[in-house]
């Protein structure tokens, strides 16, 4: 008895050391630690069906174990005349339909408990909300930032950034395959199906940097197909927007000068756009300010200079599958390359 106990709470300390963990791991990705208001709706539904389910799991077990200790022993033999033997037939049934009655008064309960998380969901306001229309792509996001006026709009990849205490209205799409759009501490999941366009509203109350992650199985690199959603305050937000509206300051060093000339004289051109120079292909990410990102290939690696060559050399090697062919440049033009995308600040 007093090692079960220990065993008991040698269990609940290890699971409440790998809740903290996954709740306090950086960047946040939990559906446990809401940063808004979409996903706080879904965690009060999530602790209500915890506990009304925690409820009737133990129920049963006190049943089965009531049953087991009243059951009449018996061995093999008298099993067969059992039936007749058993007295309390009729307490039995009531016992039986009382259970039946509870648990479809639970489910209704569980029901009605959905639906009005999905009209609290429906309630957020989009008054004055900020409109990305997102792009998933076998294995990325592409994020274009609408504006009503044209010029104000741009492109990037596998990073969001959004205003706290404002809403942003996605607009979901996808190029090729079914994949689903899950920032966890944001909002729900939500799936991106090739030729049809959904909407997923959410906000941000906490500043903080979100992980989010494809959660419908697409392909060989599902599993490195993430993205981060960093949320600031407004005025950090709209510095930061306005800084992607621009290109990318002009590197005056001759490496980086000679790694541009290379970017748009070789394979590069063909898939990337770079704001403000003659790249402007939108099979792969936007590059234009591609060394402020934290990660190269969705999440797939930190964004150094180290990963970034290693990364143009042989993509396959990091990500097998990935649409981004390897590359045969001299070392001299590849490091030229690298130091020229490592200027796009
Ligand atoms: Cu995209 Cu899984």
């Amino acid at each position: 008895m007093a090692t079960s106990a220990s065993t008991l709470r040698w269990l609940a300390a290890c699971g409440s050391v790998v809740l903290a963990a996954a709740v306090r791991a950086e960047p946040l990705q939990s559906v446990l630690a809401p940063a808004g208001p979409q996903a706080a709706h879904l965690k009060d539904l999530w602790d209500v069906m915890l506990l009304v389910c925690t409820g009737v799991f133990v129920a049963v077990l006190v049943a089965v174990g009531i049953a087991l200790w009243r059951a009449p022993r018996a061995d093999s033999s008298q099993r067969a005349s059992l039936p007749q033997e058993l007295g309390p037939q009729r307490g039995a049934r009531r016992s039986v339909l009382s259970a039946v009655v509870a648990s479809t008064l639970l489910l209704l309960f569980l029901i009605v408990a959905s639906v009005f998380t999905d009209r609290a969901l429906a309630r957020l306001s989009l008054h004055d909300a900020l409109h990305i229309e997102v792009t998933a792509n076998q294995w990325w996001w592409e994020a274009r930032y609408d504006d009503a006026q044209a010029s104000r709009m741009f492109n990037t990849a596998n990073e969001l950034h959004i205003p706290t205490g404002r809403p942003v209205v996605l607009t979901l799409r996808s190029n090729d395959v079914i994949h689903s759009f899950w920032v966890p501490a944001l909002h729900g999941k939500k799936d991106l199906i090739p030729g049809r366009t959904s909407t997923l509203r959410l906000q941000a109350d906490q500043a903080g940097t979100y992980r989010g992650q494809c959660a419908e199985f697409c392909g060989y690199q599902h599993t490195t197909m993430a993205l981060l959603v960093m949320a600031e305050p407004p005025a950090q937000y709209e510095a930061w927007a306005d800084h992607q509206r621009a290109t990318a300051a002009l590197s005056q060093e001759p490496q980086a000068a000679r790694g541009r000339h290379i970017f748009m004289t070789t394979t590069c051109v063909m898939c990337h756009s770079i704001q403000g120079t003659d790249a402007s292909a939108r099979r792969g990410p936007d590059l234009t300010h591609v060394a402020q990102r934290q990660t190269l290939a969705a999440g797939a690696l930190p964004n150094t200079p180290e990963n970034l060559e290693r990364w143009i050399r042989n993509p396959q090697h990091i990500k097998p599958g990935a649409n981004m062919p390897p590359s045969d440049l001299p070392t001299d033009d590849l490091k030229a390359l690298v130091a020229y995308l490592g200027s796009l600040q």
